[in-house]
């Protein structure tokens, strides 16, 4: 097929991350990239043979694109996937979707006006055993889902120094600073939404090389209320000296459970009422044959070597299968805000000393801020400062 899509890319480190799969998927052509560094710009349009190169992201976004890929720091994703949208392309962003609840109705806006296509690139949903996992559950196999967690646990305290916007906008804020990742695959599983969280955090121990503290307390754990009524449970720990554990998620219905591996040497884990008359754990790759949905049953080549388990070629193959057929984004904006939000709104929680709060429903509303919850129309919940 003839590669009819044009893409350009902002943010090149993270952003080269995509370019295998963008070169691969054949309605999609590589054709700009853009940073403001431009030493990073050209070493990554090097790389990978891109003609045109941008330092400024409005001459890139003026440009005869159809596709942008926003992979900048988290401040950045609103204001550019917002100009790029009203500038009539077509939008897939990096995560969270939004730092405020401003950013968030701005977003909510664009999408709504511009008529085009947004997502959020939420990588380990498509990451195979939760790939399995959600087909289970769609399927009713693990019965009524009510309990579910999610951990995103990564020492980055090195990385911090380096990317310097993690200091400020991961680590420089208290809660769940990073959320989608760890709830993404979980509500996917659940078919709902949180409609309140409360977070609390194990205090500080690490200092950064300055020697202050981060505000980010090391581990905060967040109860998430879902809207049919189950719990689900994040923890997020970006400081502790351990070991990471990016994608241990643990799911419990009325009919069944899974465990995700706890990392050396242990293993997906499931217990399934209809097949197993024993109550011991079994593999999930057992159901992989009879269950696994068609996009991991043949994988391209590409996708086995993409980053994040897959994910990184699965959500741009299936962002540009939505822009061709006209049909929803896999993760569009109003999902892409029910695993952004509980995290935003998880930092009024713990500041309240793990009050429980209400997360608004961006799909209902109309006028804002007057729509939000009272107790959120807080000037630091609203906007916060870039
Ligand atoms: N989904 C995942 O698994 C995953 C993994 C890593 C990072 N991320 C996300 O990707 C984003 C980028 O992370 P990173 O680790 O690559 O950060 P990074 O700091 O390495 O890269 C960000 C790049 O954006 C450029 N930039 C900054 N402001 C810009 C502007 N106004 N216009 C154009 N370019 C600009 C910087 O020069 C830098 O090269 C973050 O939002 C992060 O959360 C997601």
């Amino acid at each position: 097929m003839k590669k009819e899509l044009k893409v350009g890319i902002v943010g090149a480190p993270r952003g080269s991350g995509f370019v295998r799969a963008i070169q691969t998927v054949s309605e999609t052509a590589l054709i700009a990239m853009c940073d403001i560094r431009e030493d990073v710009l050209n070493a990554s349009a090097d790389k990978f043979g891109v003609e045109k190169r941008y330092t400024e992201f409005e001459e890139m976004a003026d440009s005869d694109l159809d596709i942008i890929v926003v992979s900048t720091p988290m401040p950045l994703h609103v204001p550019q996937s917002v100009m790029a949208l009203r500038k009539g392309k077509h939008v897939i962003s990096e995560v969270p979707a939004a730092t405020d609840l401003n950013q968030c109705w701005e977003l909510v806006q664009a999408v709504r006006e511009s008529g085009k296509k947004y997502m959020m690139a939420e990588n380990y949903t498509y990451m195979k055993p939760n790939v399995l996992v959600r087909e289970l559950a769609r399927r009713g196999l693990f019965g009524e889902v009510y309990f579910g967690e999610g951990e995103y646990i990564h020492e980055l305290k090195e990385l911090n120094e380096i990317t310097v916007w993690r200091r400020k906008w991961q680590t420089g804020r208290n809660g769940n600073t990073y959320p989608t990742h760890s709830l993404g695959p979980v509500l996917q599983w659940f078919q709902d939404r949180v409609v309140s969280v409360c977070c609390m955090g194990s205090g500080h121990h690490y200092k950064d090389p300055r020697g202050n503290i981060y505000e980010n307390e090391d581990s905060t754990t967040t109860m998430c209320k879902t809207k049919k009524g189950g719990q689900i449970i994040l923890r997020l720990d970006m400081l502790s000296n351990r070991p990471h554990n990016l994608t241990y998620y643990s799911l419990q219905g009325t009919k069944g459970c899974y465990e995700a591996p706890r990392g050396f040497g242990d293993n997906h884990k499931i217990w399934l009422a209809d097949y197993h008359k024993d109550l011991t754990w079994h593999s999930l790759w057992d159901f992989e044959a009879e269950f696994m949905p068609d996009m991991w049953r043949n994988p391209p080549e590409e996708a086995l070597r993409a980053g994040h388990g897959g994910g990184d070629y699965f959500e741009i193959r299936e962002f540009v299968d939505c822009i061709i057929k006209d049909t929803k984004p896999p993760v569009d904006v109003y999902d892409a805000l029910d695993m952004t939000l509980p995290g935003l709104i998880s930092e009024e929680s713990i500041r309240k000393g793990g009050m429980p709060m209400p997360v608004p429903d961006f799909r209902e509303i109309k006028h804002f801020p007057d729509d939000l919850p009272k107790v959120l129309q807080k000037k630091r919940l609203l906007s916060v400062n870039l």
